[in-house]
């Protein structure tokens, strides 16, 4: 009925302007973000590796690479916990790691179904973590900042893994829409706050419906609190 010109442009409308404006009616908005994630369950569900906890999680998509060097984008450190596991799961010489923060908490308010995070929450006063392994490098600021000008300059030399751990949809959505030219065939994200479907969850749809970029999911804990998707 439509052709790709007019599919575009009907999907810019709905994205740019009808989304938003229904966005400033919470029960809509809920009510078709519940809806998205319906149809993402349905297509996904029993199709991918359940495991028991994060850390699990990271030894089956790190185990993946073992061996090889990998580019590792992490966006959310805090203290470097999921950090520090991420490096003992990759020992390369080569491989290199990358950590992006404000370092003085959340940027804005965390609001998911069940909590509110304020503003200044995993914030350690500009400190970076003690890691002690020179193949890590930190950005310090909000990603808004930083990350436009880090992928000027940045070439990915290995086996690309994107770690969001930043929990604000704004901050999963920038981190998306600036990462597209990488997120090509292979390159794996992990989420780790899927399930706060207000949030992360939303992001990668919405980022997904517009640029029409396909994954599949390889691994999740229970009840998606976590999931690693590899683009095809
Ligand atoms: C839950 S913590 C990260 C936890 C960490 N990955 C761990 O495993 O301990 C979320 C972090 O995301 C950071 N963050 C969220 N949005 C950001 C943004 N737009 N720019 C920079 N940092 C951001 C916050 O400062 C916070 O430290």
């Amino acid at each position: 009925m439509f052709n790709n010109a007019e599919t575009d442009f009907l999907k810019w409308i709905y994205y740019h302007l009808a989304i938003p404006f229904f966005g400033r009616f919470p029960v809509i908005h809920l009510f078709k973000v519940f809806s998205y994630f319906a149809k993402w369950r349905k297509e996904h569900t029993g199709k991918f590796q359940v495991v028991n906890s994060r850390e699990e999680l990271y030894s089956a998509v790190l185990g993946r690479y073992a061996d090889q060097n990998i580019d590792l984008l992490e966006f959310g450190v805090f203290r470097g916990d999921s950090l520090k596991k991420f490096l003992n799961l990759n020992k390369e010489n080569n491989s290199r790691f990358f950590g992006f923060d404000t370092f003085t908490g959340l940027p804005e308010t965390w609001n998911d179904l069940t909590r509110k995070v304020p503003a200044g929450t995993f914030n350690t006063d500009g400190k970076l973590p003690d890691i002690g392994d020179t193949r890590v490098g930190f950005i310090k600021g909000k990603f808004e900042n930083t990350l436009p000008g880090f992928l000027e300059k940045f070439k990915s030399e290995g086996d690309l893994i994107i770690h969001i751990d930043s929990d604000l949809y704004s901050s999963a959505k920038f981190v998306l829409e600036s990462c597209d030219h990488l997120l090509t065939k292979n390159c794996v994200i992990i989420f780790d706050e899927f399930y706060s479907l207000e949030n992360e969850f939303l992001a990668l749809h919405e980022y997904c419906a517009i640029s029409d970029k396909k994954y599949k999911v390889i691994c999740g804990t229970k009840n998606y609190v976590q999931i690693a998707i590899i683009f095809e």
